[in-house]
This record gives structure tokens, sequence and C-alpha cells, in this order.
């Protein structure tokens, strides 16, 4: 199967501000220098808040992770657990068709999921509610034939089991996940034959069904509201410096655009070279550049594009970055669209000792080669 850009696109994607703010406190579990490494759980966020990964969405963690937007799309088309078109509002099914699925009863599901959602994989339903795909093994084999629905298994399904939890569904309830026939869990269908001693003081439902229904996010969009957001590896509870994550709003994905349409929009713009209205005005402009470039990489937090961007706004020399005051930073941070990282990475005071012949550790590295 071809993974590649849907064909239409909404304009826009921002995360919600706390999802935002979980986002950035992913990227400080890495060295400085490394946030690419978190390019797998933002695009996930990103797919929990809108339920696909759109070409916005790319491009947004490309910039926030200082990364190609070229790169962050082969990571998205590379796993399949990233949705590359738009799934149900309601629900995305993954069956899985794998042998031990497929001999005790995939099909039977797969053409119930036909019958009331769309005759192909990756298909709207009329509705717009559902969407369905087959998956390979998801591991739940002894409670085969299984789908993932959302975030949870639900195992042990027949075809008139999954018609009915499509009804439900569409009705606004979301049903208990875990085994469907009565099962506790894994055990052996006639029962447990050992281990009995800890058959007694369980949970209504096995751990990860019980979880799964004490949260009650299995089928949600998650706008980052849902659960506590803890950072225990930076000692906050899900706030990053100068971020409120106390009332989250929620931001609905902007309705995608005909592809035409799009066209026509970028021709006019182009005509009248305007400034696209979602870009921030300038609240003061960028010094200019004094002197010869220096090689702004050796900035702690500025790799190639952020570089490349800084050029663009015409800065170019440590010197000017030194001299930065609270308004340019927030011009900047603005222009780079990626707030509170000037701040956080301490360009200006990096930027004073580099511009007075001093070096820094991360100075070291990159004029080393250690860093790219
Ligand atoms: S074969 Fe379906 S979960 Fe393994």
């Amino acid at each position: 199967m071809l993974r590649r850009l849907y064909h239409e696109q909404p304009d826009t994607f921002a995360f919600t501000p706390a999802n935002q703010a979980w986002a950035e406190a992913q990227m400080t579990k890495f060295p400085e220098g490394r946030q690419a490494s978190a390019v797998i759980p933002l695009l996930w966020r990103a797919q929990e808040q809108e339920g696909w990964v759109t070409k916005p969405a790319i491009e947004y963690i490309a910039d926030m992770l200082d990364m190609a937007y070229i790169r962050v799309l082969e990571v998205t088309s590379f796993y399949f657990m990233f949705q590359m078109q738009p799934v149900g509002s309601v629900a995305h099914l993954q069956i899985c068709g794998t042998t031990s699925c497929m001999i005790c009863g995939a099909e039977d599901l797969i053409a119930v999921c036909k019958e009331k959602i769309a005759a192909n994989p990756h298909e709207l339903s009329a509705d717009g509610k559902f969407s369905w795909e087959e998956v390979e093994c998801l591991g739940a084999c002894t409670n085969a034939p299984m789908a993932q629905i959302g975030k949870d298994y639900y195992e042990d399904l027949t075809a008139k089991g999954l018609g009915k939890m499509i009804d439900d569904m569409a009705a606004g309830n979301v049903p208990v996940p875990g085994p469907q026939n009565g099962r506790y869990a894994a055990e052996p269908l006639s029962g447990l034959t050992s281990l009995t001693e800890f058959d007694s003081g369980k949970t209504q439902y096995n751990a990860s069904a019980q979880l799964a229904t004490d949260l009650g996010d299995s089928i949600r969009r998650i706008d980052g509201s849902e659960v506590p957001l803890t950072t225990p590896w930076i000692g906050k509870d899900g706030k990053v410096a100068g971020r409120d994550t106390a009332e989250p709003t929620p931001k609905a994905p902007a309705p995608a655009k005909p592809a035409a349409k799009q066209a026509e929009e970028a021709k006019k713009a182009a005509a009248s070279d305007k400034t696209p209205a979602k870009k921030p005005a300038a609240k003061k402009p960028a010094k200019k550049a004094t002197s010869g470039a220096d090689d702004l990489k050796e900035l702690k937090g500025v790799g190639p594009a952020l570089e490349k961007k800084l050029h663009a706004q015409g800065v170019t020399t440590f010197a000017q970055i030194a001299e930065w005051g609270p308004a340019d930073i927030a011009d900047m941070d603005d222009k780079l669209s990626f707030k509170g990282r000037i701040e956080r990475d301490g360009w200006v005071e990096q930027a004073k000792r580099l511009a007075a012949g001093e070096a820094t550790e991360f100075s070291k590295k990159v004029k080393k080669g250690d860093i790219y």
C-alpha cells in the first residue's frame, strides 16, 4: 500500500495548549541537539488530537524539532501506526487479519466492516463516523479474533458482536474493551487450571480493560485535559516554563479544502504579495547584520533549519542575538513559530559569550564536528 500525503489537507495545525506543553516537555527528555528523538511521541500526540497526521502537523512538528519536513514525512509514512488520511470521527477499527485471527473468524469481522462502514479499507462511512483497515498481528492471538479500536483491544469477537459494537459507538457509547465472550483475560476458555488462588480480589475487568474504563479515553480525541500531564523527569506537573496548561482550549481540526481551492488561494496570496493571515505581525524589525556571518549552529538549540530562518530575518551574527531584549525575543519567537525556545535554550547568554570570543561546551562540540 502506498503511503503518501492525502490529496486534501487542512490549512493549519496547532497543538492544544495542554498538548503543546506536553510535547515541549517530551523534548526535554533528550540531550540538547537531539530533540529530533521526540518525533514519534509528537506525531502520535498530533494523531491522538486530530485522528490522523496531516501535512500541516508534519510541518509544525518538524519546525518544533528543527527537522527537515521530509524527515518527519519519512517517519510518518514508514510507521503504519500513523494514519495519513482522515479516519472516522467516532472510531477507526483495525481488524487483525493474521493467522490466529484469520482462522478464528477475522474474515467475518472484515465482512461486517465492509457492510456497516465502507466497502474499502481507509474509506469513511457515509456519515463520516467510522473507518476501518486490516492490520497485521497485534499480539493478542490468544484472544483471536480481535480488533484495536481507538486505543484499546476488543478481543474474542464475533461478527454479530462487532456489528452491535459499531451500532453502540454510533449511538455515543464506548463498549468495554477486553474479551467480549466473558473471558476475564487470556486464561483458558475452560477456566483456570492453576494459580487459582489469584482468582479472588480481582477488579471488575482485567487490568487493561479496567484502566481503559477508568480513563474513559478509548475512542476520544485527546486534547490534553483528560489526565494529569506529569513530567517527572523535569520535576514539573505538565508545565513548561512560561506556559499555562490550566485551561486548555481544544482546537477542532481545520476543515479540509479541496486542492483546487488551495491552489487558487495560494495564487491570490502570491499575486497580492501579502503575508498570510496566520503569521503574527512583527513587533519590531530584526536587526541587520553588521559584520561577517557567524555559524549560528554553535548556539545550543539552533540547527540548520532554524539558522536558515534566522538568516531570513537578517540575523547572522552572535553580536545581534547578544543584544536581544524581551521585545526582540518575543518578536523572534513568533517568527520562528517556536515560543519559549530562545529563553529556554539561553540563546542570548550563549551569544554574549560567543560574541566575546569565548566558547561554550556546545560550540566546542560543533567545531569538533560532534554535532551535526
Ligand atoms: S493473529 Fe491476531 S492478534 Fe495475533
